[in-house]
């Protein structure tokens, strides 16, 4: 199979699936709908939906049925992002090659756009099917597995998850931090909620036991090596191909990987990690995709 092309059409139905988890409606906060779906519809590789819903299926489940559950981290994801790119945080201007949410629509609505977002993604998990002018088969999953998904991936965005980690990343810009404050913020700011995504589609699929440790193993690698990526490409990437700016860390005073372990220190990096990541992978059948995911993650250009 030519996986590129698969990934491809992966992509393109997801996207087509949160166009209509998130309807443009004509009502008076239309404003905010579209806010809200001028960062969630704006690109983005969604590799966290893409490892949802492949977990799903390399555990034996149908994707179909994990669907719901990839718009909802997509929206999460966005949402981060939105505020990430926010004035008082990393003050950006440029996110998917387009201006930030708060350059188009205000401070106030990109707050507002990405409260929203985190609310839907709630609401889309916790739904029988039915979000917005999208059907989804997620009623094949038993209520308990879907409960359990949605557990894990509020508890990795949230205060011991994401938002913790960018609360270490935004309190330690201008200190001299080392390696392992550095890397705590990493594994929670980013690999926390790559590593709800891994095994939560695996709980949809009702995976065992041993593939749900595999997959946690797998993301915890994979995460870590995502974001000494991002911050190699915030230093050494192309604006154009990036679609965000380069240099920002350094131009808000952040300590990233690269300044500790230099420029081949993190390659070294993020090859041993994600031979790592894919040594776990022997735990699924039929695991060729993600295989070839894993370096398509760790050797990308944006
Ligand atoms: C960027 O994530 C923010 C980080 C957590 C490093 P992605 O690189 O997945 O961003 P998109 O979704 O493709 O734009
Ligand atoms: C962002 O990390 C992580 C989250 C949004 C949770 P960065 O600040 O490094 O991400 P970019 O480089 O702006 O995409
Ligand atoms: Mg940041
Ligand atoms: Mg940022
Ligand atoms: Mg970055």
């Amino acid at each position: 199979m030519d996986f590129e092309e698969y990934y491809s059409q992966r992509v393109k139905w997801i996207n087509e699936a949160l166009d209509m988890c998130i309807p443009q409606r004509s009502i008076p906060q239309k404003t905010l709908i579209e806010s809200m779906r001028y960062s969630l519809l704006s690109g983005g590789k969604r590799i966290r939906s893409v490892l949802l819903t492949e977990f799903c299926k390399a555990a034996g489940g149908d994707p179909e049925n994990a669907l719901s559950f990839a718009c909802a981290i997509e929206m999460i994801h966005t949402y981060s992002l939105i505020h990430d790119d926010l004035p008082c945080m990393d003050d950006d201007d440029l996110r998917r090659g387009r201006p930030t949410n708060h350059i188009v629509f205000g401070e106030a609505a990109a707050v507002l756009a990405g409260d929203a977002l985190l609310n839907a993604a709630f609401e889309t998990m916790l739904s029988d099917g039915c979000v917005g002018d999208l059907k989804t088969s997620v009623k094949a999953v038993p209520v308990d597995l879907r409960l359990e998904a949605c557990r894990l991936i509020a508890e990795a965005s949230g205060a011991y998850g994401m938002i913790g980690g960018q609360m270490l990343d935004i309190e330690n810009e201008n200190r001299q931090v080392g390696a392992e404050l550095v890397e705590k913020t990493h594994r929670l700011k980013t690999g926390a909620l790559i590593s709800a995504a891994c095994v939560s589609g695996c709980i949809l699929a009702g995976a065992r036991q041993e593939q749900r440790m595999a997959a946690q193993r797998y993301a915890e690698a994979l995460g870590l090596s995502f974001q000494i990526k991002d911050d190699l490409l915030d230093r050494i990437g192309d604006e154009k191909a990036l679609g965000k700016p380069v240099g920002s860390d350094a131009g808000r005073g952040k300590i990233t990987y690269v300044d500790i372990y230099g420029i081949s220190g993190c390659e070294r990096k993020i090859a041993e990690l994600s031979m790592m990541a894919k040594s776990c992978l022997s735990e699924f059948e039929d695991n060729g995709f993600l295989m070839w995911f894993t370096d398509y993650i760790s050797t990308r250009k944006h």
